[in-house]
């Protein structure tokens, strides 16, 4: 139970999902939404605390035409894994993170947000009522996918009166249809995903509509997804539509410094940590899209994409190409690291895992 509330779980309907989960191909697993058993909804009033939540069936959700979400994008979401790790037991990754990340965003965009605590607890609770759609060690993980929205009706524009948190599942694979292999990103010069003071460093749910355009255009000539600059120099990188950039040069790896543009990515943070423990030279700066294009390694991080290794940069018509085709050196190296630690196959020096 939460915060001394039992938990309702309806029973589950086993004939129709069992189907669906015989029909799965966990060997090509890729990002596409899947639905699961079980969804887990909290909901408060403005001015008051999340205190009570449960689980329940997955489905569709009733909204007024009037809701915050819907009329004003008032809203957040948040993402992370749960792997399988050999013995069968399931792992979370730094999920306190993304609890203290979804709290940031709502004191920016005006909303309630559940404790560390009650995030994590429905987490588990999400995540252990839904256990038989975690793909099996090496296959993939469960994506996690906790909502925070105004769901209240409003009509002038104001913070909601009623906020609902959600979080549902889908089993997933790879991000990118390149899989491990390496990505083509363009940088986008006319679009911008964030300003100054804008609300580029929240996980708010407009900021991925914002970019729908440029990667649409961008997928249509066959490149993988933008790479955007900050929108007053137009030439420091800024991060791509769905993760952070790093870019490698000798022993020096550097990645764009948060500073409210940038979506602070927990995956990007625990590289960090795990190139610096492997003797790399980080640096948190503003990395010109000169020093891009002349970088020997170029890779993206993010829950989603996990370490996804660039290929080609192309910037104002010119194509700039990345080792020979294959992962490069230091970015496999630090894929390996993370990923062995996500899903338990070595030891957990970092404290970063959570095993339930
Ligand atoms: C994630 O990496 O979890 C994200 O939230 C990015 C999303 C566009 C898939």
């Amino acid at each position: 139970n939460i915060n001394g509330n039992p938990i309702r779980m309806a029973s589950p309907q086993t004939s129709s999902v069992t189907s669906e989960l015989d029909d799965i191909d966990w060997d090509n697993l890729g990002f596409g939404f899947m639905s699961t058993d079980y969804m887990y909804v909290m909901k408060c009033s403005q001015g008051e605390e999340f205190s009570k939540g449960e689980l329940q069936r997955f489905g569709n959700i009733e909204l007024s035409p009037s809701a915050g979400i819907l009329n004003y994008g008032q809203g957040l979401f948040e993402g992370l894994k749960a792997y399988r790790k050999h013995d069968g037991n399931i792992l979370l990754f730094r999920p306190e993170e993304n609890a203290s990340r979804l709290r940031m965003g709502a004191e920016r965009m005006c909303m309630p947000s559940p404790t560390v605590e009650q995030f994590v607890e429905a987490v588990k609770f999400t995540v252990l009522a839904n256990e038989r759609w975690i793909p099996p060690p090496g296959k993939g993980s469960l994506y996690i996918r906790p909502l925070l929205m105004g769901s209240g009706a409003v009509l002038g524009l104001a913070p909601a009166p009623e906020y609902t948190f959600l979080i549902y599942v889908s089993p997933v694979g790879n991000y990118f249809k390149e899989g491990l292999a390496p990505i083509n990103l363009i940088v986008e010069t006319e679009m911008h995903r964030a300003t100054p003071g804008g609300t580029g460093g929240v996980k708010t749910i407009g900021n991925y509509a914002a970019v729908l355009k440029a990667q649409s255009a961008a997928k249509a000539k066959g490149y993988s997804d933008v790479l955007y600059l900050d929108s007053v120099h137009k030439k420091y990188l800024e991060e791509v539509s769905s993760c952070n950039v790093f870019i490698v040069k000798g022993n020096v790896i550097s990645t764009p410094s948060i500073k409210g543009t940038i979506l602070p990515g927990i995956t990007r943070k625990s590289i960090i940590d795990v190139a610096l423990s492997q003797g790399f030279q980080v640096e948190e700066r503003e990395v010109t899209v000169d020093e891009l294009l002349n970088a020997d390694e170029v890779f993206c991080t993010g829950t989603a994409v996990v370490v996804s290794p660039v290929g080609s940069i192309t910037y104002l018509g010119k194509r700039v190409t990345y080792g020979e085709d294959g992962i490069g050196r230091v970015s496999q190296q630090l894929y390996s690291a993370l990923t062995s630690l996500q899903m338990g196959l070595t030891e957990d020096k970092m404290g970063w895992i959570m095993e339930l």
